[in-house]
């Protein structure tokens, strides 16, 4: 891990209470920052494993607090734009500042487009896109109001670069944060504000596991049928630490011309 320093500074990171986000937050907090661990601790109904519970945010404030710092546990779901902004402004009167904003927050579930109903594709569609929108809106316009620039860094997929089998809301979802991340990042140039995304291959996370789990291995090794094997690179599983070192560095100022990309943290998938 290389050696950045968030001191002074606050991050507000959504879908906080494991997997790729419970590392996020902690290593934002390793490296000196206050932390904003926000989720919806509970389950949606057309989920096809269990999301989060309170247990796990209360586990993820610990693991913060652990490293010294102050983080502020809120159960919010990204969906709701009144519950975002309750807690923007909530975060505000803590924390007085919101510096990175970490739009992780995500569901996935496998389903064939022309059998989905309405539910699966708005929840999708209301998770892992609106929710990005949502909460970057809010954020920014703190930071744009305080003056002093921010980063805001999203996570997208591989599925925002290509198809799906399976999945085709999914890689609606996705391909709609690329497209976000590069409309907020002209927008919010002038004010000093970084957006990018993140754009993982599959990774060794609860997401990943649930479904295994409900489909079995087999499912998996057909969706990589078509749409290729999902890396090149055969060194163990891409894990959420992977993920994290790609925030750390769009989050810190040495990305500081960086913005409007989508880095992939993808073992090499997207070049072939
Ligand atoms: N796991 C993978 O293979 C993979 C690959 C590429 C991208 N991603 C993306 O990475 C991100 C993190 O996923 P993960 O692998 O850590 O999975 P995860 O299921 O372990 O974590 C996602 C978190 O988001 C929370 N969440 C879900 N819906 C929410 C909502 N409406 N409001 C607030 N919180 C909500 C969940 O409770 C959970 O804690 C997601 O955006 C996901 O789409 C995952």
């Amino acid at each position: 891990m290389l050696d950045y320093d968030f001191s002074g500074q606050v991050a507000f990171v959504t879908g906080a209470a494991r997997g790729q986000g419970r590392s996020h937050a902690v290593a934002y907090a390793e490296h000196g920052a206050d932390i904003v661990v926000t989720d919806i601790c509970e389950t949606l109904e057309t989920s096809d494993y269990e999301l989060a519970s309170r247990g796990d945010l209360d586990k993820t404030a610990e693991l913060v607090e652990e490293t010294g710092q102050d983080a502020l546990r809120i159960e919010m779901d990204v969906r709701d734009e009144a519950q975002v902004q309750a807690a923007v402004e909530q975060t505000l009167e803590e924390f007085g500042r919101i510096d990175i904003l970490a739009n992780n927050a995500g569901i996935w579930n496998l389903e064939y487009l022309h059998e989905m109903s309405e539910q699966t594709w708005d929840e999708m569609i209301d998770t892992d896109l609106k929710g990005v929108w949502l909460c970057s809106k809010h954020v920014a316009q703190h930071m744009i109001e305080r003056g002093e620039g921010g980063k805001i860094v999203s996570t997208a997929s591989t599925a925002g670069h290509g198809a799906s089998y399976r999945g085709g809301h999914y890689t609606a979802a996705k391909h709609g944060v690329v497209g976000l991340t590069r409309s907020f990042a002209i927008e919010l140039g002038e004010y000093g504000i970084n957006v990018n995304c993140v754009s993982p291959t599959g990774i060794d996370s609860p997401m990943t596991n649930g479904l295994i789990e409900k489909y079995g291995e087999e499912a998996i090794g057909e969706l990589n049928e078509y749409t290729g094997s999902w890396n090149v690179m055969d060194d163990g599983p891409v894990t959420p630490q992977d993920v994290t070192e790609a925030y750390l560095w769009l989050s810190s100022d040495a990305a500081r011309y960086v913005t409007g990309t989508a880095l992939a943290v993808d073992a090499g998938l997207m070049a072939k």
